[in-house]
């Protein structure tokens, strides 16, 4: 489904802050569509030069719906992104072009009659830029109660300040999910402060409060509410949001919306709302967040356990091939501690995989074995990396910088002429291709042995890097001659997300 700024792009020629205004109202309309128990639709006229222009008569385009939650929709289908021709809503084209309010009916094919509509122009910048329609049965009626003729007095005040572009407020956040609706309790204050209405549900938000006293006729201060929200909002003219917390563990929501008349603040909407449950699950939530990182941080000291271990069993053989292996072992189950370490610092299960290389990089220097110098450099980066294709790559790359170290720089020699020339380089090269990671190991050593083949290499360490790049991984692995002609490049590329398998 087109959003609203795909219409307006595609049929209109709403400017950007013209754009802006709209999407603001309809992130905050809901609350007019519940005040006035209607179903809404803001029009804007397609522009003659659109794409989606008919060719022929003027016409406007829906950009966008809204239900009442409050009473059953007129308006079954979803008109978003229709189009249609002034001639048809002439009462919606006439607001637009007067910037005066239309009433009316007109012919619901549905329901076979005529339904009562209202037109409100929307106001930006001194100019009618769109009308917000109102479709409802219940003006002909005529309000019965106390309650449904406060909220569509507060309706048509807010709507007389999309009138005069008073409605909705510049830069506030709208439309955020926590936002209280009407029906989560609605309170009206005049333009001291005093309460005039308040909904059963906001009667049932103060007795959470332990607020018992009927709030008609007073103010919040009276009622033991804190109110400087109140007083801000009423003061600036400026919409407040406030959580206040109340006795072990209740928190209410207070949205503030000043009710603006020709330019002066004559009172105010507040909306409230219990969010003490959202509140308790948040908190249930953190400490879902902090176990998880606690169970990372557990693995990662079993996991330098298990390396220790086999440290220690290594130390007590002889010098050998079986001292060798542990050893290796040793090092691959370090490799894998620490992308828990770094997970069980951060929450969530993304790894700034330079983080990891650093480390990689340090135990590599560390296990330097000839007596040459080498130095190991890194350039580029994959940034955040998802922990399952992390764990695997950390290993793989601890295995080729390892390879470097213990087999590019043996001592054959050779080519040792100048002290200058004896330093070895192993340079990393990092980077993030249309969803590929692409990791580059180069040292300018002694180069592979003749005849290697990569495919056909049955070692374990290399046997390790083909099992996890191409099993694990689903990516690719190549290793040949570096470039220069002296010394090995390998080269691995691998999907950024792992597939589920
Ligand atoms: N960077 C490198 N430079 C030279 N030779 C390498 C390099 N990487 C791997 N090799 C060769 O490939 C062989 C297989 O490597 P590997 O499977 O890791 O086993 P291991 O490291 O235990 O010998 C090595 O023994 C070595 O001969
Ligand atoms: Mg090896």
């Amino acid at each position: 489904m087109a959003t609203p700024a795909e219409l307006a792009q595609l049929h209109t020629d709403l400017k950007p802050d013209e754009l802006e205004h709209l999407q603001r109202l309809l992130g905050s309309w809901s609350v007019l569509a519940d005040l006035a128990f209607s179903d809404l639709l803001l029009l804007v006229p397609v522009a003659a030069s659109s794409e989606g222009a008919a060719p022929h008569a003027p016409h406007l385009v829906v950009l966008g719906q809204m239900r009442p939650n409050n009473r059953p929709t007129l308006i079954e289908q979803d008109l978003v992104g229709q189009t249609v021709s002034e001639a048809d809503w002439n009462l919606s084209a006439e607001t637009l072009r007067t910037g005066g309010y239309r009433h009316g009916t007109i012919f619901h094919p549905a329901l076979g009659e005529n339904v009562p509509v209202e037109n409100v122009p929307v106001r930006f910048g001194g100019r009618v830029i769109a009308v917000l329609m109102r479709m409802a049965l219940i003006p002909q009626r005529g309000p019965t109660s106390l309650y449904e003729r406060t909220y569509l007095d507060v309706y048509e005040r807010l709507a007389a300040m999309v009138a005069e572009s008073a409605f909705p407020f510049p830069d506030e956040d709208v439309g955020t999910e926590e936002s209280p609706r009407v029906g989560d309790g609605f309170v009206v204050v005049d333009e001291e402060g005093r309460v005039e209405f308040a909904s059963p549900n906001a009667i049932n938000a103060f007795h959470r409060m332990g607020v018992y006293s009927p709030p008609e006729g007073r103010r919040f201060t009276e009622l033991g509410v804190e109110e400087s929200a109140i007083e801000w909002a009423l003061a600036t003219g400026r919409p407040v949001v406030e959580e206040v917390e109340r006795r072990p563990d209740v928190a209410v929501l207070v949205h503030c919306v000043p009710l603006i008349s020709h330019g002066s603040v004559t009172g105010a909407m507040i909306l409230l709302r219990d969010v003490t449950d959202v509140r308790r699950l948040d908190r249930l939530l953190l400490s879902k967040d902090a176990a998880i990182r606690e169970v990372h941080h557990r693995v990662k000291n079993n996991l330098q356990t298990i390396s220790s271990l086999l440290s220690l069993q290594a130390r007590r053989l002889d010098v050998g091939a079986a001292r060798e292996a542990l050893y290796e072992a040793e090092r691959r189950v370090r490799s894998i501690a620490l992308v828990h370490e770094i997970l069980s610092r951060d929450p969530g299960d993304q790894v700034p995989f330079d983080e990891i290389v650093a480390s990689l990089v340090q135990m590599a220097r560390d296990s330097v074995v000839s007596n040459r110098p080498v130095e190991i450099d890194v350039a580029g980066d994959l940034g955040e990396v998802t922990a399952d294709v992390a764990t695997p790559l950390a290993v793989t790359l601890a295995e080729l910088l390892q390879n470097a170290v213990e087999h590019a720089f043996v001592e054959d020699g050779a080519g040792a002429d100048s002290p200058g020339e004896e330093v070895g380089h192993v340079r990393v090269t990092l980077g993030v291709r249309d969803g590929e990671l692409d990791v580059e190991v180069v040292d300018d050593g002694c180069g592979l042995p003749e005849r290697f083949d990569l495919e056909e290499s049955t070692s374990l360490g290399l046997s390790i890097v083909r099992g996890l790049v191409e099993s694990q991984l689903h990516g690719s692995i190549t290793m040949g001659t570096a470039n220069s002609g002296k010394g090995t490049r390998v080269s691995l590329s691998v999907p950024a997300t792992r597939p589920k398998n």
